[in-house]
């Protein structure tokens, strides 16, 4: 990586105020040829250089309404694919450092979905019984999958208004990769547990009985975020037994007796806004990324609103830590002298099909 141009290495001694100073400079002599996106789980030094911040849907929204020559994504591979995506072929959509993935992402690929689908054509005729609803948090090729058989692709934000789509036009449900998500919706809007079955792709038939295939609402994928599952009930147990005033928040990521236990539940900008604009003396036990949490608790302590991490680990995710200002200002820099590093390109046969799936949504969610 970066054997051209300037080279990364460059950029490893500099102190924090001299990579502000110089991503600073890069982003004037850019102007409007760049937006910078970030998402909340962003280290500060990073989330501070964003033009936009937000949460997986508002980003993309982000991403697709810019006029700007670069994108760059401060986020996950995943992001950086939607930006492109959504964006004109002339837009270049740039990840600052190409190991920024999603783990939970990467735990569905295109070969294993297309192996439930043709094994459930065994129980039923899945093109006409079950709709395929992919987590954003998922690769280019897994939204066009969804695409080409009449799916959609979902966010934290909009999944409950997705599935109402995805039951409208078919029975059954196949949601991957992240069976907390597609559980802990599931459930709210009343499906009940025992319909929603975990395809374990390790065994025939998912390990599931045809029977169960059969009666089954929801089949969800055994994917997860590590992240998330480093929250548990019994935290929450024990911040009540000290504070029983105190409200909990979560992310819909978190396991299903989490998101039980808390008060409210949303993604990652539901989650900034409701904590936000809660009252002085209050008190949060938040469960979702470190570096958003911190933040959260910097920014409210001085107005009195009390913010603690849920989980006694410390739990960051480490791939979106991956994007570091030194990143960023390498990839900024070489911008300047007009050479793109880490384009992220999905290729256009895959990128129609996938803006299929992603429009739906965008109207779904409108
Ligand atoms: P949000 O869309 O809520 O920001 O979630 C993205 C994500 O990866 C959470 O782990
Ligand atoms: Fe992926 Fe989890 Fe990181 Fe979100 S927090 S980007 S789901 S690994």
């Amino acid at each position: 990586m970066g054997t051209t141009g300037v080279a990364l290495q460059r950029f490893t001694e500099l102190d924090e105020q001299q990579l502000d100073t110089r991503i600073q400079a890069a982003r004037d002599a850019l102007g409007d040829r760049l937006v910078i996106l970030g998402h909340h789980y962003q280290r500060e030094e990073v989330f501070r250089h964003a033009d936009f911040t937000g949460d997986s849907l508002k980003l993309s929204r982000q991403a697709a309404q810019t006029n700007a020559e670069y994108i760059v994504f401060c986020g996950v591979h995943f992001m950086a694919e939607v930006a492109d995506i959504m964006s004109s072929p002339e837009q270049i959509s740039i990840l600052p450092d190409l190991n920024a993935g999603c783990s939970m992402a990467d735990m569905a690929d295109l070969e294993k979905v297309e192996d439930v689908w043709q094994e459930l054509s065994e129980v039923l005729d899945p093109d006409e019984k079950v709709t395929p609803v992919t987590y954003i948090n998922s690769a280019a090729d897994l939204k066009a999958f969804c695409g080409r058989h009449g799916g959609i692709v979902c966010t934290s934000t909009n999944a409950p208004r997705v599935l109402e789509w995805a039951f409208r036009q078919r029975e059954k449900v196949l949601f991957f990769p992240d069976q907390h998500l597609g559980r802990n919706t599931g459930y709210n809007m009343g499906v009940p547990l025992e319909q929603m079955v975990v395809w374990d792709s390790t065994k025939p038939l998912g390990g599931l009985t045809r029977q169960q295939i059969r009666e089954a609402k929801i089949i969800l994928w055994n994917g997860f975020c590590s992240v998330h599952q480093m929250f548990r009930p019994e935290h929450i147990d024990q911040y009540k037994a000290r504070y029983p005033e105190a409200k909990v928040i979560s992310h819909p990521e978190c396991c299903f007796e989490v998101c039980q236990k808390s008060d409210y539940v949303g993604s990652t900008e539901y989650i900034l806004n409701t904590v936000s604009s809660a009252e002085a003396g209050s008190r949060w036990l938040v469960g979702t990324e470190l570096n958003m949490v911190s933040r959260l608790k910097e920014q409210l302590e001085p107005k009195g609103v009390a913010v603690q991490f849920m989980s006694p680990m410390v739990c960051m995710c480490s791939t979106m830590f991956r994007i570091d200002p030194q990143h960023l200002l390498w990839t900024l820099e070489n911008l300047v002298e007009d050479r793109v590093v880490n384009r992220i390109a999905v290729p256009e046969e895959e990128a129609a099909q996938a803006r299929i799936a992603l429009n739906r949504m965008f109207e779904v969610s409108a």
